[in-house]
């Protein structure tokens, strides 16, 4: 079994067939992912609001997606493990930037995520690449600038802001990104923008002719019930099966039914015998 890089991302490209990506927080959900042929797995800042509770994704810090981030990388062999860097921690200067990237590569990322364009991030994302960091760029919509951004509208809507995605798109490739998160971006601007690029675009609400897709998992597994974007699809109602299986084993515990005989341990005959006659 190979492990996914940047390579294979490259290939798929080439090839023009698809990868999948979806978010993971933890150890054993990164497990079953990973087993089930996700070939990138996102330890996102999303896991502010859907793991943590945070409003936006603004509030999580460095050390909190250093934890996250060891734990996925602990349950994957195979896919790409790629840990989102959160708000302020690459903007200050470029050396606290690299030194951050560096604490998420350390804690099991094999590539990070940075949102945004501009001449800073160019010369970030460069940098990088010439210390053999992966980076995954992020534009359209970019969570992180919500406050500046005013709300989850979506980006690229004219002919004229696409080449302008399009203008940023490029820089980030000639800057070293071998990948480009594209969130909620019309499909023919994506389309257009993915078909003028050589490295590998991902649609984040952004349609269906990018090379890959990703999602929060939150919102695939039907377990994030606090907001489901429009272009997220849900394959299961994990939020029903964790109540149900919370509400029977409330019913079992407090009628007496949980745990059964099989369920405990016991002592030897001749133990309990000896307990029973001690006074
Ligand atoms: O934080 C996140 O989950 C993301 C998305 C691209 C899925 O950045």
């Amino acid at each position: 079994m190979k492990k996914v890089n940047t390579k294979y991302i490259r290939e798929i490209k080439l090839e023009k067939k698809k990868f999948s990506a979806l978010t993971a927080y933890d150890y054993s959900t990164a497990k079953v992912l990973d087993e089930a042929g996700i070939d990138i797995i996102l330890v996102g800042d999303s896991l502010a609001m859907v793991a943590l509770g945070y409003e936006n994704t603004n509030s999580i810090s460095m050390d909190e997606m250093k934890i996250f981030t060891k734990a996925v990388a602990k349950g994957v062999s195979r896919a790409m493990v790629v840990c989102d860097m959160p708000f302020m921690s690459y903007h200050c200067d470029i050396s606290s930037a690299i030194a951050n990237i560096g604490e998420a590569v350390k804690a099991g990322a094999n590539a990070v995520k940075i949102e945004g364009s501009g001449e800073y991030i160019y010369s970030l994302i460069k940098r990088c690449s010439e210390f053999g960091i992966p980076v995954i760029a992020h534009i359209g919509f970019t969570p992180q600038a919500i406050n500046a951004i005013g709300g989850h509208y979506i980006q690229g809507k004219t002919y004229n802001a696409t080449l302008e995605l399009l203008e940023q798109a490029k820089k980030l490739e000639e800057a070293g990104a071998f990948a480009i998160v594209l969130e909620m971006v019309p499909e023919e601007s994506a389309k257009y923008i993915s078909e003028n690029l050589n490295i590998a675009t991902i649609s984040c609400g952004a349609g269906r002719f990018c090379d890959g897709q990703v999602l929060v998992s939150d919102d695939v597994f039907g377990k994030y019930s606090n907001f489901k974007p429009k272009f997220a699809r849900c394959y299961g109602d994990m939020r029903k099966l964790i109540y149900d299986c919370a509400t029977q084993y409330d019913k079992d515990v407090k009628s007496g039914n949980f745990p059964s005989d099989d369920e405990v341990f016991r002592l030897e005959e001749g133990e309990v015998r000896q307990l029973l006659n001690h006074k």
